[in-house]
């Protein structure tokens, strides 16, 4: 039986996670896979950490040098993260012909067609599964089972904190403050949650899974991006009534206009698959000329779950002699025939406050109006406060776009008459 030996650069929870699949599994891929996968060599500069998951004492690696110099390491999996080591990890394993397989999305995203460039150079291959959605198998989706398909849309719930807190704020009212806390404390939100909350996270995998499923380079520079710091529970409470749930979306578009890559907090009806995705859970709708829709399912985080999608990418390496490289030209910027869209369409939910009295609500949708936004709903809502001069109003709109939304609020907002509070777009 072919003998296969990997080693594990970082044996966090990730990282961890793929220590113990891989020895608790190992008879199970022999019989299943017909290869035997050896954990040979961990490095991890918390000894004590590694020894107490059970790495064997002999294992255990004091440099990145040993570990690529090891001739019975083939396989190098990096659970690390960040831009820092990793990336000079990766380099130096794939410079001494070891296939790789990571965790890392941030470092995919930034330098995946710099490390591509050298895994290509050294005949080895670069497999990070696990950087998109955890245990949710998208790339493998998107690179092997959907290839038919010239692929129209995607629409993705792809960070769990995110979810966890509006979640939490739909359920219970809560504001973004408090939801945010308790995520903290169960351990979801980092102590800084810029990463999650301000949508870093979600667009890193937006631009590989844009990237790979639209077939050019999406880059990180490319993504709009919007965070939920502003969302507030009287929207989602006003969306629910109308009928929407909110989601911070990663929404990837092929358009006759060219691309769309954006990540910002979103109504979908509450009938659309995506609303009832709930919790640390992550989805991905999928779109394609051929296959209609898809949607994949799971848990995008966690040491097991994440440990299932590098794993998987293992027994890829391990049992296939072809290498599988990007299906599109991957370079550091976007190639220069891609055109990107940034004014574009959208349906809005608009919450406004206004004065009360005739001809208000008139002068209003006139300023819409004036901007080619076609209402399709109006609710003017009773006063949040008995001391409040103004009462809140919510629109939703038909197809607009970015310009003149932004344009028709200005005007609003200078008119006297009313205020803009906020403004959600729309995917019906
Ligand atoms: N922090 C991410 C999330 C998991 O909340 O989904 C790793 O990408």
């Amino acid at each position: 039986m072919k003998r296969v030996g990997v080693a594990i650069l970082g044996v966090g929870v990730v990282g961890g996670g793929t220590f113990k699949t891989l020895v608790d599994h190992r008879e199970f891929y022999q019989k299943t896979q017909n290869v035997d996968i050896v954990v040979e060599s961990v490095l991890d500069n918390n000894r004590e950490r590694a020894l107490s998951i059970g790495v064997p004492e002999e294992a255990l690696a004091s440099s990145i040098a040993e570990v690529v110099a090891n001739p019975n390491v083939d396989i190098v999996v990096e659970t690390i993260g960040g831009c820092g080591v990793a990336k000079d990890f990766i380099l130096a394993a794939l410079r001494q012909g070891k296939t790789v397989v990571t965790a890392n999305k941030e470092l995919i995203c930034k330098f995946s067609h710099e490390l591509e460039r050298e895994a290509k150079r050294n005949s080895c291959g670069l497999y990070y599964e696990a950087s998109c959605v955890g245990g949710v198998p998208i790339i493998r989706t998107l690179l092997d089972g959907v290839q038919a398909n010239h692929i129209t849309s995607m629409m993705g719930i792809i960070n769990g904190t995110t979810n966890y807190i509006l979640t939490q704020m739909a359920q219970s009212g809560a504001q973004y403050e408090d939801a945010l806390k308790e995520a903290q404390r169960l351990g979801y939100a980092e102590f800084n949650p810029t990463a999650d909350v301000d949508g870093f996270d979600a667009s890193y995998k937006l631009s590989i899974l844009s990237s790979m499923a639209f077939h050019t380079k999406v880059p990180f520079a490319k993504i709009m991006r919007e965070g939920i710091r502003e969302v507030k529970a009287t929207d989602i409470a006003y969306g629910k009534e109308l009928g929407y749930t909110l989601k911070l979306l990663a929404i990837g578009k092929n358009t006759e206009k060219g691309i769309e890559a954006r990540v910002h907090p979103t109504f979908i009806p509450s009938t659309h698959p995506l609303a009832s995705v709930n919790d640390s859970y992550n989805a991905v709708f999928l779109t394609g000329d051929a296959v209609e829709d898809i949607m994949l399912y799971g848990r995008g985080a966690g040491s097991l779950p994440t440990a299932s999608a590098v794993v998987s990418d293992v027994i890829f390496a391990a049992t296939h002699s072809e290498i599988k490289y990007s299906t599109f030209k991957n370079t550091a910027t976007a190639s220069p025939e891609t055109k990107f869209v940034a004014n574009f369409e959208s349906a809005y939910y608009v919450r406004l406050s206004v004065e009360d009295r005739a001809g208000v609500l008139a002068k209003i949708m006139g300023i819409f109006g004036k901007y080619g936004i076609s209402i399709v709903e109006v609710a003017q809502k009773g006063k949040e406060n008995e001391t409040d001069d103004r009462v809140p109003l919510i629109v939703i709109t038909h197809k607009s776009n970015e310009n003149a939304m932004k344009n028709a609020a200005a005007k609003i907002n200078a008119s006297g008459i009313g205020a803009v509070e906020s403004i959600v777009r729309v995917e019906k």
